[in-house]
């Protein structure tokens, strides 16, 4: 009896512990915290964005950086996992401070920079104020929508790495991002033309953009009268015919949140096979954070830039890439039935691997940020392992989405 009792006893107080994933979660929550209170001790104007760090310190860009809306967004995971106050005070303070992105025109980033924060808090507590301030960040994301091409222009015009080629309408595979913002304006608004823009680029994206195997150029230039294909490129990856890890995860990540908005199953097929490409790819480290470029070691491919290995070993992981990956598969695993397993399986593996001290910051460290290990861009010798807010934002919300999926 007395043994009975023991064994009831032991059994109840195994079931009340948390099980590994979820002591997992809240761990990291428990040292995003730690960061980000420690963080907002050192940034206290919220025009001046924690980014990075350069030369080992604290690098803040303006609002109008592609990266301003992370921190806000972070602050809003901060504020979902603990529903504390405190969280929820600054991530209004720091979306607050920018509004004046809504009138940016002259790049494609307006979506990041919008959606991470407003679309959060919209999310989160149901402002109805940041309602027109996002609805006016689409019009201006839908004044770089050209219809001959099919696609909103990521950048203005500029010119390739061999200083020659000219790109005209550069659209980038980041842009797959933004697209979420056109959603939500059509939804909010009852007007389809933000929704059927962000369709016909996802479509012209899919015709242009990828390889056979699934793997994405990150630039593809684009003639405004005819709609041609002029260049297909790369800016921040290894070559022009090489896969960029950080772009193959904001292709995989753009794909299956297209889906989402529009139910279609060809965007679902076409978000599985970016999804197979990446996790069978054989650079794969085993502990699953990708190298900068999955082509990167690869001696049949030739940069069109100059290497310079004073700054970097062409070894590097992106973490940012690895957190990008991991925060998709997860909602993809959601759209595809058994084979679900295997997508939240490999972003399992990529959440632990993120935990580690080996790309986890100790308490205290790191500036303040949660993860280290990111590249920016390797061509332009910029941002090379180091923390980047946005590895932070899609870490914290690939773990939102596992905790979702553990129930
Ligand atoms: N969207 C710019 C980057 O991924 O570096």
């Amino acid at each position: 009896m007395k043994y009975l009792q023991g064994l009831i006893a032991v059994l109840i107080l195994i079931s009340c512990q948390p099980n590994n994933d979820n002591r997992l979660i809240e761990d990291n929550f428990r040292l995003a915290q730690a960061q980000y209170t420690n963080m907002l001790k050192v940034v206290t104007d919220p025009t001046r964005v924690p980014r990075t760090t350069k030369d080992g310190k604290l690098h803040t860009t303006g609002i109008k950086s592609w990266t301003s809306g992370f921190f806000a967004g972070s602050l809003w995971y901060l504020y979902e996992y603990t529903q504390a106050e405190k969280w929820r005070k600054e991530a209004e303070k720091w979306t607050q401070a920018l509004e004046p992105v809504k009138f940016v025109t002259n790049n494609h980033d307006v979506g990041f920079m919008m959606y991470c924060s407003y679309g959060n808090g919209l999310r989160l507590v149901g402002n109805e104020a940041y309602q027109p301030i996002l609805v006016q960040a689409a019009e201006s994301l839908m004044t770089r929508f050209n219809s001959t091409v099919g696609c909103t222009e990521s950048w203005d015009y500029r010119k390739a790495w061999d200083g020659k080629t000219e790109w005209f309408f550069p659209v980038i595979i980041d842009n797959m991002m933004n697209l979420e913002l056109l959603f939500y304006a059509s939804k909010a608004t009852g007007d389809p033309k933000y929704k059927d823009a962000a369709i016909e680029h996802a479509e012209t994206t899919m015709k242009n953009h990828y390889r056979k195997d699934f793997s994405s150029y990150h630039v593809v230039d684009y003639d405004t009268l005819s709609g041609d294909v002029l260049d297909k490129a790369t800016c921040q990856g290894y070559t022009d015919a090489s896969a960029w890890a950080r772009g193959q995860a904001w292709g995989l990540y753009g794909f299956t949140m297209v889906y989402r908005e529009t139910n279609d199953p060809k965007f679902l097929s076409f978000a599985r096979n970016i999804a197979d490409y990446i996790i069978n790819h054989p650079s794969l480290p085993a502990d699953k954070i990708p190298l900068w470029d999955f082509n990167a070691l690869d001696p049949e491919f030739k940069p069109e830039w100059m290497i310079d290995k004073s700054k970097y070993t062409l070894r590097e992981r992106d973490v940012s890439a690895g957190a990008i990956i991991a925060s998709a598969l997860y909602e993809l695993s959601t759209y595809t039935g058994e084979d679900g397993e295997k997508y939240r399986g490999f972003a399992d593996q990529v959440i632990e691997s993120l935990s580690s001290p080996a790309y986890r910051a100790k308490e205290g460290e790191n500036n303040n940020f949660i993860l280290t290990r990111s590249v920016g861009s390797i061509p332009h010798g910029a941002e090379i392992t180091v923390p980047l807010n946005y590895a932070d934002y899609y870490f914290l919300e690939a773990l939102l989405r596992k905790k979702e999926l553990e129930g």
